[in-house]
């Protein structure tokens, strides 16, 4: 097992990365501080590995709570199930959450902990491998609104991330995909040499050849922790984080939520921020021909619906949590390995690059 730290002062915690760590009760006692567990997982994730996660706490009092599976329940409304679960078992400030699943049931949690008795401790255990590279490190947490993607929230920090990486065996192949564009992207923003690496060992990560998954993890949890630790909040540097995500979001909730997978439409969206960067003069065509190269290796879609229009692409980017008065801000790539967060675009050019990748009839 390796581990790592997100180091974030008084809110610092533990990632631990290793093969069978469900069920293990030495990793979550330390980070429980009272005698109540609830369990918040999904209806495809809950058959497979909820009994087995369940060992981890037989000596508390353990509830459980079963979401329906997909992005488009990730809504205020199904959240409120999990509060009423908390208050029919009648859960005090010292309880513990415990996300057990993808992307969607960490933020869930994450939310439901931040809010409830205004605010309780959380453990995440991510199961998808979007989920281990990202999701659930940094805090971020919340809901969809119609209107926005991931548009209420908080940040609330796990106490800790526990990445078993024996349950990738599950994950189907389309979801390996999404979660590799998360690890691409941080090869893109700052770790070049992590880029290459990706360039050489992707037929490893596609075979789920598990020494590569979980250098692949360790090293793509190490780089979001730097990240997360200079800029918790996203006052600045975090921001490029989102590379490839205000067009990411746009597809997500232009297409219907669940429609296009969020590692799917955030590795589009990379390109299309490639795209944009060579229209720029910052990248050359060679790189953008890199990107292009291993979105495609990844088995990642590498163009935009065809039934997304540039106005409604704009539309829809203009709904972003970068907007600042007004102002589409982007992540953008100086090149290979280095990321800016700019308004300062032409807005021609980014009108050439939504005309450029809308190429797929859906
Ligand atoms: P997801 O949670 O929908 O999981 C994908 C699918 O895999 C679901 O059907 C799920 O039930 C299933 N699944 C989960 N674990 C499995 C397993 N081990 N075996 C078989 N099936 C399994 O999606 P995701 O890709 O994990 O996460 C995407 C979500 O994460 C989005 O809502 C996105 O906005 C969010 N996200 C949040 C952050 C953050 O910093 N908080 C970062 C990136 C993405
Ligand atoms: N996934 C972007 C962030 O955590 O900031």
């Amino acid at each position: 097992m390796k581990t790592l730290g997100v180091d974030l002062g008084e809110r610092s915690y533990p990632i631990y990365i290793g093969n069978g760590l469900l069920g293990n009760a030495e990793l979550v006692t330390p980070h429980i501080r009272g005698t109540q567990v609830l369990i918040v997982s999904n209806e495809t994730v809950a058959p497979l590995y909820l009994q087995q996660a369940k060992k981890a706490f037989d000596a508390y009092q353990v509830e459980t709570v079963i979401l329906p599976d997909g992005e488009k329940y990730k809504t205020l409304d199904i959240l409120y199930r999990i509060y009423n679960a908390l208050l029919e078992h009648r859960f005090d400030r010292k309880c513990t959450l415990v996300a057990l699943g993808g992307g969607v049931i960490g933020d869930m949690t994450g939310f439901a902990a931040a809010s409830y008795q205004r605010g309780v401790d959380f453990i995440q255990i991510p199961t998808t491998l979007l989920s281990q590279v990202d999701s659930s490190v940094g805090g971020k947490t919340g809901v969809n609104h119609p209107l926005g993607k991931n548009m209420i929230g908080a940040f609330h920090q796990p106490c800790c991330v526990i990445a078993d990486t024996s349950s990738l065996d599950t994950l189907d192949e389309r979801q390996l995909s999404a979660g590799i564009a998360e690890v691409i992207k941080y090869g893109l923003i700052h770790d070049y040499e992590f880029f290459q690496w990706l360039e050489t060992n992707m037929d490893k990560l596609l075979a789920r050849d598990t020494e590569a998954l979980t250098y692949a993890i360790e090293r793509s949890c190490r780089d979001k922790a730097k990240v997360v630790a200079l800029d918790e909040r996203e006052g600045g540097i975090r921001a490029i984080l989102n590379l490839g995500h205000t067009f990411g979001h746009a597809i997500e909730t232009g297409m219907g939520y669940g429609e296009w997978l969020h590692g799917e439409a955030v590795g589009t969206g990379m390109l299309m921020a490639a795209d944009l960067s060579q229209r720029m003069g910052w990248l050359s065509e060679h790189d953008v021909e890199r990107v292009d190269d291993i979105i495609d290796k990844a088995g990642l879609p590498t163009r935009a619906p065809a039934s997304m229009s540039g106005e409604h692409f704009m539309e829809l980017m203009a709904v972003d949590k970068k907007v600042e008065a007004g102002k589409i801000r982007l992540v953008l790539l100086k090149q290979l390995g280095e990321a800016v967060v700019t308004e300062a675009f032409d807005h021609n050019l980014l009108q050439q690059t939504l005309i450029a990748h809308r190429t797929i009839e859906e």
